[in-house]
């Protein structure tokens, strides 16, 4: 079945790297206008010129999505570049872990700074569009579907040890999920979360491997899982392997596209069956 996003804006954020970068791939490969907003502005452009390479249409919002102004910034970017909002894809984050008694109260604050306040601010700053856009779409007797789509992770769903921080972000952004799917019912707008279990990204590589030092804005962060600790969880998966990128974008694909037009409020598990 071929999906037809042509013409649509879409935003994707964390879409730098890893499965933001697959989101806006797949996206981009089925028509849509494509704005990737990451920190990270070099793997940026690396994606946006793959897009394009690609034949796809996309353009780059970079900065650090926890700061104050940046969201209203991204959808105004959004508005300037592409002239809608249809498609708004909450993917940037990362991991900050470790054992509550050794969680810093910064710490913490920064789990729920990326993982639940970016997301909320970005939907705050899109909802003056999306009620002024859907009555006049209305006046005219058109009917538009228009797409959230928040990433939450099995972390959220169920708990996971050394990720209190983490893990309340990711339940959190369940709750703004389920309150804006009735807030936006009335505005033809289905908002829905996907979580992941365990997707082969640089957030779950080892610990030895350069790549999980990262840095956000100002901080540097230790990102990764113990060697151990990835094993074990690797034989915990029922379909015996890790995501891939690709895997977790297929899911995120169908929550943005007319498949899912009658489902809202929902949280769909991405992760080959894993629980913690
Ligand atoms: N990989 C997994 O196993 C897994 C599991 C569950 C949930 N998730 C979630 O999936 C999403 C994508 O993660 P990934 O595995 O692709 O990781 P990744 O590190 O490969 O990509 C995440 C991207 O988000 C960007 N980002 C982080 N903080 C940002 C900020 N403050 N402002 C702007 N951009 C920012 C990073 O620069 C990076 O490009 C995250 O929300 C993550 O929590 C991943």
């Amino acid at each position: 079945m071929h999906i037809d996003l042509g013409g649509k804006s879409a935003l994707v954020t964390g879409a730098a790297r890893g499965i933001g970068r697959a989101i806006a791939e797949s996206l981009a490969g089925a028509g849509a206008n494509v704005l990737l907003a990451d920190v990270d502005g070099d793997a940026l452009d690396e994606t946006r010129s793959a897009i394009e390479h690609a034949g796809g249409i996309a353009a780059t919002f970079a900065g650090d999505l926890t700061r104050t102004d940046a969201s209203q910034q991204c959808i105004e970017t959004l508005l300037r570049r592409y002239g809608s909002i249809d498609i708004v894809v909450n993917n940037a984050g990362y991991t900050w872990d470790s054992v509550i008694q050794k969680t810093t109260d910064e710490q913490f604050q920064s789990m729920l700074d990326i993982h639940v306040i970016a997301p909320f601010r970005l939907l705050r700053a899109a909802s003056e569009f999306i009620r002024s856009q859907t009555k006049r779409e209305r006046e005219e007797g058109e009917i538009v579907t228009r797409k959230v789509v928040n990433i939450t992770s099995i972390s959220g769903t169920d708990g996971n040890a050394g990720q209190a921080g983490y893990a309340s972000g990711k339940a959190a952004v369940i709750g703004l999920t389920k309150t804006l799917a009735k807030e936006w019912g009335r505005y033809n707008v289905t908002v829905n979360a996907v979580g992941f279990g365990l997707i082969d990204t640089r957030l779950i590589q080892p610990m030895d491997n350069p790549e999980t030092e990262i840095t956000i804005g100002h901080r540097h962060v230790h990102v990764g899982m113990q060697a151990a600790t990835r094993e074990a969880a690797l034989s915990h998966i029922p379909l015996g392997r890790l995501g891939t990128p690709q895997d977790a974008a297929n899911a995120v694909f169908f929550f943005c596209s007319p498949l899912s037009d009658y489902i809202t409020g929902e949280v769909l598990i991405c992760g080959g069956g894993v629980h913690f």
